[in-house]
């Protein structure tokens, strides 16, 4: 017991003597591949008299990165250090993100510096496949917390790793995809592990990380338009035209994300009624139920359902069934083509661009004469502005009037004097 305190307490005397092993490696003059790590090797090999001994020591600071390569689906980085010893993980990148696929550990027993009395003078190689998952492209895995992996007579242990593959323009990526073992618990710090980190424990061999939740999304870029229509089956011309782009922004668990609704391979169903007349669209993750009605002398949109797959896998599902958006009069279409921010409950928004939309009698499969969102605002100003120049003339009729007044009783005294 109090040994292995001791043990720890040496361990951490030693760790704390290093501030990490960092790298950079480059190719064509521009970096590709970056590595900022601390790390604890535990060896166990054969010493003379059938007995086997352990050895522990860390990734000096000096390193050479001879052997590293970068390619554009898998990189290699091989860090040698002391007499013939090195560790090279092998990287994978596949579309949006990359993954570090197996780890190689080479050990030269004829190092006697390391392991004394060895039997053997033979280098040793230790091959992991890692389980891990990946680390979304163009970010930096980042693991604080401890992670051990574990080969038969050897444990590796790392913290503060901060690794970045498939580096692109040549400058590491100033956002992070951090490790499970990071996110949930914020109590214990990074920095109790860098002053007294607890040695090798009983965690699984781990490697590269969770779900990319805390990735930092770039912006998404302004939805494209496309162009819906729905024909019955018995019929040649399209009974509901609409044409818009749409971006869905919604709170699950109180996070807010966003995502944009890709035109592309939409499978559209719909169906046109005299009160009533439905499009329903699906396009990847996402699926929107537009409900419109006809109260006689307008439509407007009504219902709206929305269900989005999320990329954790979980289902986000609102509906709203009493709106009025997207209004005009029976026998035109509405149109707006601003951008509008529409809100349809407390967890859901939608971003509108390029609106245009025929419900209800549509003539040929074209669109009739549009009422413009812009229009309202214009029709809403006109009056105003014919008010402001009628008070204005008023004004001056006024003023002449006075004036004109002013100068007659001032002739008047004149006259009089
Ligand atoms: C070494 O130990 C193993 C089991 O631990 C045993 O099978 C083997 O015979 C031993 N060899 C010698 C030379 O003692
Ligand atoms: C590796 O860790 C396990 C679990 O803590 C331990 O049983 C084993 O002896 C360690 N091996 C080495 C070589 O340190
Ligand atoms: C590691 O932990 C698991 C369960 O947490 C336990 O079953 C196993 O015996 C442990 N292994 C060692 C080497 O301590
Ligand atoms: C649309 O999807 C097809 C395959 O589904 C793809 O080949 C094409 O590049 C996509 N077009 C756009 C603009 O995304
Ligand atoms: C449409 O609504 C009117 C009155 O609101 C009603 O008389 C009529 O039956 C409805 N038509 C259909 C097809 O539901
Ligand atoms: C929209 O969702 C509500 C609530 O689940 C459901 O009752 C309604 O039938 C849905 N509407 C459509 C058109 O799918
Ligand atoms: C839309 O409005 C909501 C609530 O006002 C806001 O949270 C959201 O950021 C807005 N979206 C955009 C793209 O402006
Ligand atoms: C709208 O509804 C009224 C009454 O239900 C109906 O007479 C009219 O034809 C409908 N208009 C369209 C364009 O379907």
């Amino acid at each position: 017991m109090y040994q292995t305190l001791f043990f720890f307490i040496a361990l951490g005397t030693v760790f704390q003597l290093s501030c990490g092993t960092q790298v950079n490696v480059t190719k064509d003059d521009k970096l590709c591949l970056f590595a900022n790590l601390t790390l604890h090797f535990s060896v166990s090999y054969g010493v003379t008299g059938n007995k086997s001994q352990t050895v522990a020591f860390e990734l000096p600071e000096n390193v050479t990165t001879d052997g590293s390569t970068c390619d554009a689906e898998k990189s290699t980085l091989k860090l040698n250090f002391g007499e013939g010893h090195s560790l090279s993980a092998d990287f994978v990148a596949n579309g949006k993100s990359y993954h570090a696929d197996t780890i190689t550990f080479i050990y030269n027993l004829n190092d006697s510096t390391l392991f004394n009395n060895s039997v053997s003078e033979e280098p040793v190689t230790v091959k992991v496949e890692l389980q891990s998952t990946g680390v979304a492209m163009d970010t930096c895995y980042s693991c604080h917390s401890e992670e051990t992996i574990q080969a038969d007579s050897v444990n590796m242990t790392m913290w503060n790793v901060l690794i970045q593959a498939f580096v692109s323009n040549g400058s590491k990526s100033e956002q992070i995809t951090s490790c499970a073992a990071d996110t949930p618990t914020p109590a214990p710090t990074p920095a109790a592990n860098t002053t007294t980190p607890a040695p090798v424990t009983n965690t699984t061999s781990t490697a590269p990380p969770p779900p990319p939740t805390t990735t930092p999304t770039p912006p998404l870029p302004t939805p494209q338009t496309g162009n819906y229509s729905v024909t019955l089956t018995n019929q040649s011309e399209a009974c509901l035209l609409a044409n818009f782009g749409l971006r869905i922004g919604y709170k699950q668990g109180g996070k807010y994300e966003e995502v944009n609704f890709e035109p592309n391979g939409t499978q559209i169903f719909g169906l046109c009624g005299v009160n009533s007349s439905e499009l329903m669209l699906e396009s990847g993750p996402v699926t929107l139920v537009f409900t419109f009605t006809n109260d006689t002398k307008k439509f407007r949109l009504h219902a709206l359902n929305v269900t989005v797959k999320t990329s954790s896998g979980s289902v986000f599902f609102e509906t709203n069934t009493s709106l009025s958006l997207w209004e005009a009069s029976l026998g035109s279409s509405y149109m707006c083509n601003k951008e509008q921010n529409v809100t349809i409950n407390e967890e859901l928004t939608l971003l509108t661009f390029n609106v245009r939309v025929q419900p209800f009698g549509v003539k040929k499969g074209l669109f009739s004469t549009a009422e413009d969102c812009q229009a309202d605002v214009e029709s809403f100003l006109v009056p105003i502005a014919v008010g402001v120049a009628l008070l204005v003339l008023i004004l001056i009729v006024l003023l002449a009037y006075f004036i004109g007044r002013k100068r007659n009783m001032a002739t008047g005294y004149e006259s009089f004097s």
